[in-house]
């Protein structure tokens, strides 16, 4: 291999309650790049279980998230739809990067701070270690382009961390073994040659960040107890509609420039929805909606999403009646990512030193 093959990579957690925000700032936005990379959509139920699952539930939550990525329009002939437990390399690669990453490194990162919360000596040591577990999936496919929202963004600067140590670790067993690409960035912290790609997080966009509707100061997220704070993708239009109606505003008129927003969380919230279910910028919408008071501006949010959102929500209600045609989706994607990540991790072995006796 002269260069890294371009490969998009992203995944989902199947923990219920798939909103908006996950909508807009991921799934959508990886129905265009099949089209443009190789690219490999995942289902990470090793990761949903880093916090307590309802067994039965998670099986239900792992088809659901799968018929969100098929009705949203991702074609399983083109890109590779599976789930993270079917392809054993992930928890592999996983174990070798626990030992590749430092404390010090997973100590910093705030999701685990913010979902531990005051009780870290009570969370599992897999939620500690998910970190880990995501450079795991993106890398044993060596994938280069991942798209995220913002939030992910510090957990895919930890990736590049992890490639980059291993790559210096190992670097003698790389070229040894006759395994490396060339760099595309040589530095001095970096060999010539490397393994894994340093990846490219894909984080742009209107809505790499979607708030809560109840407070524009919160991430719109699948743990806030209040329903009203987000809209699911399995809400109808009358739900959909009536959360618009409900979300919190301010008094005054839209502004006619972007600058306007600044300070106004929850007027730029929403402004920001509507830019990324039109395909427009911000400040297309507010030459158009400037001046205008909430009143008018979220009956026309509301029409919007329940023209874009509804049809999903159909599909995935009729995908969910089939469970056989979902499970055969996962299937041979699994196949398929497991043909890939097999070899990688079958170098790896063979660079980290580990002996493959043959066993007759
Ligand atoms: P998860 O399941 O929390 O979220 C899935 C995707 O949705 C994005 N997202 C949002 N985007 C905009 N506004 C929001 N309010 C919002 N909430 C969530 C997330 O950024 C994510 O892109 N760790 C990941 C799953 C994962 C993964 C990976 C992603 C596991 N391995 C490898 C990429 C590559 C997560 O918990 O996503």
């Amino acid at each position: 291999m002269t260069t890294f093959q371009s490969r998009v990579f992203s995944g989902v957690q199947p923990t219920g309650n798939l909103h908006l925000g996950n909508y807009l700032g991921a799934i959508s936005r990886f129905v265009p790049l099949q089209d443009q990379m190789e690219s490999i959509y995942c289902v990470v139920d090793l990761h949903a279980i880093t916090v307590w699952q309802d067994p039965a539930e998670l099986t239900r939550a792992t088809r659901e998230v799968t018929a969100a990525y098929l009705a949203a329009g991702i074609d399983p002939k083109k890109a590779i739809i599976f789930n993270q437990s079917q392809v054993r390399e992930h928890a592999e690669l996983a174990w070798i990067f626990n030992c590749v990453a430092r404390m010090g490194w997973l100590k910093r990162m705030t999701q685990f701070k913010d979902k531990a919360g005051k009780h870290a000596e009570n969370a599992s040591v897999g939620l500690f270690a998910y970190p880990n577990l995501m450079a795991a999936d993106i890398l044993a496919y060596r994938a280069t382009h991942v798209p995220v929202g913002d939030d992910q963004k510090q957990h895919l600067e930890l990736t590049r961390d992890i490639a980059q140590k291993f790559n210096n670790d190992f670097d003698e067993q790389i070229k040894e073994l006759g395994l490396g690409v060339p760099n595309p960035e040589p530095s001095h912290e970096s060999p010539e040659e490397i393994f894994f790609p340093l990846t490219e997080p894909m984080i742009a966009g209107p809505a790499t960040r979607i708030m809560s509707l109840r407070d524009g100061n919160k991430k719109m997220s699948k743990s806030d107890p209040s329903d009203l704070s987000r809209i699911n993708l399995t809400d109808d239009a009358d739900t959909i509609a009536k959360k618009i109606k409900k979300a919190k505003t301010d008094p005054d008129a839209l502004p006619s420039e972007v600058d306007g927003l600044e300070g106004r969380a929850e007027a730029d919230n929403l402004v920001g929805i509507y830019a990324a279910l039109s395909g427009k910028s911000k400040a297309d919408v507010l030459s158009e909606f400037g001046g205008q008071q909430f009143s008018a501006f979220k009956p026309a949010l509301s029409e919007l999403a329940v023209e874009k959102l509804a049809p999903m929500n159909g599909e995935m209600t009729r995908l969910m009646n089939d469970a056989a045609a979902i499970d055969t989706v996962l299937k041979d994607g699994a196949e398929r990512a497991s043909a890939i990540a097999e070899p990688v991790l079958h170098d790896v072995r063979r660079i980290v030193g580990f002996l493959e006796a043959r066993r007759s």
